[in-house]
């Protein structure tokens, strides 16, 4: 079965989905029937193009790659437009986040959903400011919202908690949900200081020019909110979570830690409590026998405590074009085979 896609934004990871369905197209098809057809996409920096039979991807994997704008079956639909009036099954959202509005991605989700197509998204901004309605919307409309790669990218979590772990009660998730500060605190430990440890950050493409969405701790704030509000059923803001970042981590509390047995890491927590559930996000000295305090570098780890298996922690990449073009893969293939 063919699943007819549209890619709204072909930055890193939209390049990366497409590269893993190329590389894969085969295996998926003898595996799973799935076929494909990419038939729109739209990008600030390329333009919008649209062929109901398939656009010629090679050619802009190429442009895209060279950061020249698309050439072939351009469109003059404006990105909503071409949303709601493509042939596209699914739309897959991957432009840039914002967690103050969740704009632009809020229109793009609300165009799809509303007339009949799926999202798949990475983008944390529509999932974590607008859970609740846009899955209202997908159930009015008989379609899926799919955030796999919201959370720790294609690291599987939301799945894991909906899958594997579906019988279980959950009643407390904490973990590293940001790789930019696991990192700078991973680098503290070998003696560098807070400013020098988020230059080289910065210089390796970890930590944004800005860096303050990771080391205010806003971006883990924001799965944290997705992940109590999915797991959970909290129904909570971004607001409702408490957030202290790593900016005031010296060498000396590292030290501190080190003659503790402990180890600091930023920790995103969510705990069932007293009939609430309470979200936070705040530096914690994690012992060193705890399998997240042994988590170094930018690699991602959250721990499930569940009522029939204990604690079950899961480790692995949060970011990167493939490893976040994984989790999209991962959304689209769960749709086609529920159909
Ligand atoms: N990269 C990762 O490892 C990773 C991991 C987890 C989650 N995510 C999330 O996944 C999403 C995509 O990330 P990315 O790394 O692929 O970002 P990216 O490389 O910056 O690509 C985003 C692309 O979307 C375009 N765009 C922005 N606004 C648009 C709009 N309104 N209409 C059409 N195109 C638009 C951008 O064009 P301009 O550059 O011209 O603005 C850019 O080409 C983000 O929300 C990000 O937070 C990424």
């Amino acid at each position: 079965m063919k699943q007819k896609l549209t890619l709204i934004g072909f930055g890193t990871v939209g390049k990366g989905l497409c590269e893993i369905l190329k590389d894969k197209s085969q295996r998926l098809n003898n595996s799973y029937d799935f076929d494909y057809e990419v038939v729109a996409v739209a990008d600030f920096a390329y333009g919008n193009v649209y062929n109901p039979n398939g656009l010629d991807i090679d050619l802009m994997l190429e442009q895209a790659n060279a950061k020249q704008k698309f050439t072939k079956d351009l469109s003059e639909l404006d990105t909503v437009s071409l949303i709601k009036e493509c042939n596209a099954d699914i739309v897959c959202e991957l432009t840039y986040t914002d967690l103050q509005t969740g704009g632009p991605a809020i229109d793009h989700c609300k165009a799809a959903l509303s007339t009949g197509k799926h999202i798949v998204t990475s983008n944390k901004g529509p999932a974590a400011l607008f859970y609740p309605e846009m899955k209202k919307l997908a159930d009015e409309n008989n379609v899926k919202f799919m955030i796999e790669g919201t959370v720790v990218a294609g690291t599987p979590i939301i799945n894991l908690t909906d899958g594997p772990l579906g019988g279980c009660e959950i009643s407390r998730i904490r973990g590293i949900l940001n790789g930019t500060t696991n990192y700078m605190l991973s680098e503290m430990e070998k003696g560098m200081a807070y400013d020098d440890v988020l230059k080289v950050a910065q210089d390796l493409g970890y930590a944004e020019a800005d860096p303050t969405g990771d080391v205010e701790g806003f971006d883990a704030r924001g799965k944290v909110t997705i992940l109590a509000n999915i797991v959970m059923n909290a129904g909570i803001k971004i607001a409702d979570v408490s957030c202290e970042g790593i900016t005031k981590i010296t060498l000396e509390d590292i030290q501190k830690a080190k003659e503790q047995n402990a180890r600091w890491k930023l920790i995103g927590s969510v705990e069932k409590k007293d009939g609430k559930v309470i979200g936070s996000v705040a530096p914690e000295m994690v012992d060193l026998s705890h399998p997240l305090a042994g988590v170094m570098g930018a690699t991602n780890a959250l721990t499930f405590t569940t009522d029939l298996l204990g604690d079950i922690t899961i480790v692995g990449p949060g970011a990167g074009k493939i490893e976040t073009g994984f989790s999209i893969l991962t959304d689209i293939l769960s749709i086609h085979r529920s159909q």
